[in-house]
C-alpha cells in the first residue's frame, strides 16, 4: 500500500485538467450490459474503480481496454451474470450492473455490498424498484439473485433520493415492456449523463435532469461512444485546495454550472471565482471567513466535499463554522486524523464543528475513505512539515495522478511505494 509524503506551506499556480467524472463513469458503463457490440467511452479516468469495473465486466466475459482516457469494451462475449463479492467487496457502485442484468438477460446474482466506513448504505431502494418492474429478488449467502421474463413498465416512487438506486432502476426501466413513471429521481450529473447515454442508445425517457421520469420501454438498444462528463467533485477539490495554500489557480475542463454551490460558499469565504467557459480560476490571498454547509442532493452542497471544506474551514482566524451531513449522518472518520495534524473541531450529531485558529503541523495520518484522504492532502498542503499519508489506495480509487497534478502546480507530495503495512 503505497504512502504519500506531503510537505505543506508552498504556494501553488498554474492550471490544472480535470479527468472525467468517477461516478458518472460507473454509472454509464455498466449500460454495455444492456446492449450487444463495441462501446467508446472517452474522458473516463485512470482510477482504480475503473479498474475494478473493468475486471468485474472481464470475470462475465465482457473484453474491456483502457487507452489514455478512452475505454472500448465489446460486450458480445457475456458469459456470466454474476458479480462476485470479491469486486463488489472493493467498490460499492458495482451495484449498477444489477438493472441492467436483470432486464436484458433475465437474471443476476450481485454480491450485497455491505456497509462501508461512514456508516450503513443499504441498497433496500434499488431492489424496491426493481421489484416493482416485476423482478423476484432474493438474497441468499449473502448475494441478490433477480430473476425475471421481461420486467413490466410499473409506476415506482423514491422514498430517500437516491443516485445509485435511480441509475439501476432507470437502466432497467428502459427496457421493461410498458411504461414507467418514477418519482423523486435523483437529478445529479451523473444520473443526467446516464439517461442522456441510454437515449443516444435508443432508450425513450421524458424528463432528463427532472425528478419525474417518464420510460417507455424498448426492445433492444444499441452499443454507442459517449463522452464522459468532468469530475465535480475533483474539480470543488482542487478550488478548495487554491483557496486552502491562498494561491491562484485554473482549473480546466470542467462545468461551472455542476459546481454552483461549492462556488457560492467559495466566494463566502472571500475567495475570487472566475469562470471562462470551462476554466474555473480561483484565487485566494487572506484567511477565509467561517461559512457553514449543510450537505443536501444536488444542486446542494455535495457530501463527497464536506470533508474538504472542513479541511479548509481549518484556516478561519476568528469564530467557527459547521459543517453538517445530511446524507450520510456519521461520514466524519476523518476528524480524528485531522486532530493528529493539530485541527480543533467537535462532532455532535451530523455536524462537524470547526474552531479556527488551529496551528496545524505534519504528522502520520492514515486514509480512511475516499474524500476523507481529501481532507488530509488539503491539511497537510498547509501543516508545517512532511506529513505521512498511509492507505492512499483510497485516493487512487476517485482522485487520477493526484499527486502529479499537485507537483505541476508546485506542492510537494511524493509517492512512497511500500509494502511493508
Ligand atoms: C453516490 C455516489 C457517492 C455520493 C452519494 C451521494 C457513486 C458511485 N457514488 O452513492 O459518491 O456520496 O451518491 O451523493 O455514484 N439509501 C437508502 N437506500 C438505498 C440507497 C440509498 O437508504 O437503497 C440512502 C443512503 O444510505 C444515503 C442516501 O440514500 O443516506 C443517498 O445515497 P445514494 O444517493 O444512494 O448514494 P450512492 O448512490 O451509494
Amino acid at each position: 500500500m503505497d504512502k504519500f509524503i506531503v510537505e505543506g506551506g508552498h504556494k501553488l499556480s498554474g492550471n490544472v485538467t480535470i479527468s472525467g467524472a468517477k461516478n458518472a463513469a460507473l454509472a454509464i458503463i455498466p449500460s454495455v450490459l444492456l446492449a450487444q457490440g463495441t462501446f467508446r467511452f472517452s474522458n473516463i479516468p485512470n482510477i482504480r474503480d475503473i479498474w475494478t469495473l473493468s475486471r468485474l465486466l472481464h470475470s462475465m466475459g465482457i473484453h474491456s481496454e483502457l487507452n489514455n482516457d478512452e475505454l472500448f469494451v465489446d460486450s458480445t462475449g457475456i458469459n456470466s451474470t454474476e458479480a462476485p463479492y470479491e469486486h463488489v467487496k472493493k467498490m460499492r457502485a458495482s451495484i449498477n450492473v444489477l438493472g441492467p442484468l436483470v432486464a436484458r438477460h433475465g437474471h443476476a446474482k450481485v454480491s450485497l455490498p455491505g456497509g462501508c466506513s461512514f456508516g450503513p448504505r443499504p441498497v433496500d431502494l434499488h431492489l424496491k424498484g426493481l421489484e416493482k418492474l416485476g423482478a423476484t429478488i432474493t438474497l441468499d449467502s449473502g448475494y441478490i439473485l433477480a430473476e425475471s421474463k421481461r420486467l413490466q413498465g410499473a409506476k415506482f416512487h423514491f422514498d430517500i433520493s437516491s443516485v445509485g438506486a435511480s441509475e439501476n432502476v432507470i437502466s432497467a426501466a428502459v427496457l421493461a415492456k410498458g411504461s414507467s413513471l418514477l418519482t423523486n429521481v435523483a437529478v445529479e450529473p451523473e444520473v443526467t449523463a446516464l439517461c442522456k447515454l441510454l437515449v443516444k442508445m435508443g432508450a425513450k425517457i421524458n424528463g432528463i435532469g427532472t425528478t419525474t421520469l417518464e420510460i417507455e420501454g424498448v426492445d433492444t438498444l444499441h452499443a454507442v461512444d459517449e463522452v464522459n462528463i468532468p469530475d465535480r467533485i475533483e474539480a470543488a477539490t482542487f478550488l478548495i485546495i487554491g483557496a486552502m495554500t491562498k494561491s491562484t489557480i485554473t482549473v480546466e475542463k470542467t462545468n461551472a454550472y455542476h459546481l454552483t454551490a461549492v462556488i457560492q460558499a467559495l466566494e463566502e469565504s472571500g475567495a475570487e471565482v472566475d469562470v471562462t467557459g470551462e476554466n474555473i480560476t480561483i484565487s485566494m490571498d487572506k484567511a477565509p471567513e467561517p461559512v457553514n454547509v449543510a450537505t443536501a442532493v444536488y444542486p446542494g452542497f455535495p457530501t463527497d466535499v464536506q470533508a474538504q471544506w472542513a479541511a479548509y474551514m481549518m484556516m478561519t482566524q476568528h469564530g467557527n463554522s459547521r459543517v453538517t451531513d445530511n446524507i450520510y449522518k456519521s461520514r466524519f472518520l476523518y476528524v480524528p486524523e485531522l486532530h493528529r495534524l493539530g485541527a480543533d473541531i467537535e462532532v455532535i450529531d451530523n455536524t462537524a464543528i470547526i474552531n479556527s485558529g488551529a496551528t496545524l503541523k505534519a504528522a502520520t495520518v492514515m486514509s480512511s475513505d475516499l474524500r476523507a484522504s481529501a481532507s488530509l492532502i488539503l491539511a497537510a498542503l498547509v501543516a508545517e512539515g512532511k506529513t505521512e499519508i498511509l492507505r492512499v489506495y483510497h485516493l487512487d480509487r476517485g482522485y487520477e495522478n493526484l499527486e502529479k497534478k499537485l507537483s505541476n502546480l508546485g506542492a510537494s507530495v511524493k509517492r512512497i511505494k511500500t509494502e511493508e503495512y
